[in-house]
């Protein structure tokens, strides 16, 4: 295994990554609980498309030499932003408020197999956030057993769970985590 780098992308340079790490997506996410098959990650390219457009986009690459190992995204909560009407208890006003700049959502966070437990979610991660003029980060995680290496790199790397989260009466139901920054 050769050093794993980790290169970041804004904006458009960003929006133009997602080629690059579908097949990574493809892999990961057909683990359970996730079990995404072809119509799911049909529907995550739209999506990616329509959240590429959004202020703050930007993306993360893990690669170690050309192949691609792991990847992450996100992007500011806009002022009229759904994020928080999705969690299942409703939050006080002044922690939902949005700015535009105040909370950065990342929205995935993927390593593949292979390359996992040597820190390259860490770095990603890492990579993701620096330089964010933001005051705090959130995400969503599933409670699933299969899910806890996510919890836990969450939990380690500082996020509290806030309460629980569904984004659509269809989806399933996540934990919602907040990291406050510095
Ligand atoms: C979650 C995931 C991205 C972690 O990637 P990774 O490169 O293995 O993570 P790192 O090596 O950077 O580990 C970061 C921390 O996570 C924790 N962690 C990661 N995997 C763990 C595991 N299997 N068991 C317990 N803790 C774990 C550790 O605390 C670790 O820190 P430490 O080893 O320094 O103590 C990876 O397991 C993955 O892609 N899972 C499937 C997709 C997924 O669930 N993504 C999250 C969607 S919300």
């Amino acid at each position: 295994m050769a050093e794993v780098t980790v290169q970041r992308y804004d904006g458009p340079d960003a929006a133009g990554m997602c080629e690059a790490f579908l097949p990574a997506y493809r892999e990961v996410y057909a683990e359970p609980p996730y079990r995404e098959g072809p119509d799911d990650v049909a529907e995550f390219v739209e999506m990616f498309a329509r959240q590429a457009t959004r202020p703050g986009f930007r993306v993360a690459l893990a690669r170690d030499g050309a192949e691609l190992v792991g990847f992450t995204y996100g992007f500011c909560l806009p002022e009229d932003t759904g994020w928080w009407h999705n969690l299942l208890a409703p939050a006080p006003a002044e922690f939902t408020a949005e700015s535009g700049w105040r909370t950065f959502a990342v929205i995935e966070l993927a390593v593949r197999r292979p390359w996992r437990r040597g820190g390259v979610a860490r770095r990603l991660h890492a990579a993701l956030l620096a330089g964010l003029p933001v005051e705090r980060v959130t995400l969503t995680v599933r409670p699933e057993p299969e899910a806890a290496p996510a919890r836990a790199a969450y939990t380690r790397w500082g996020y509290r769970r806030v309460g629980r989260s569904q984004p659509g009466d269809d989806s399933p139901v996540y934990d919602a985590m907040v990291l406050d920054l510095g």
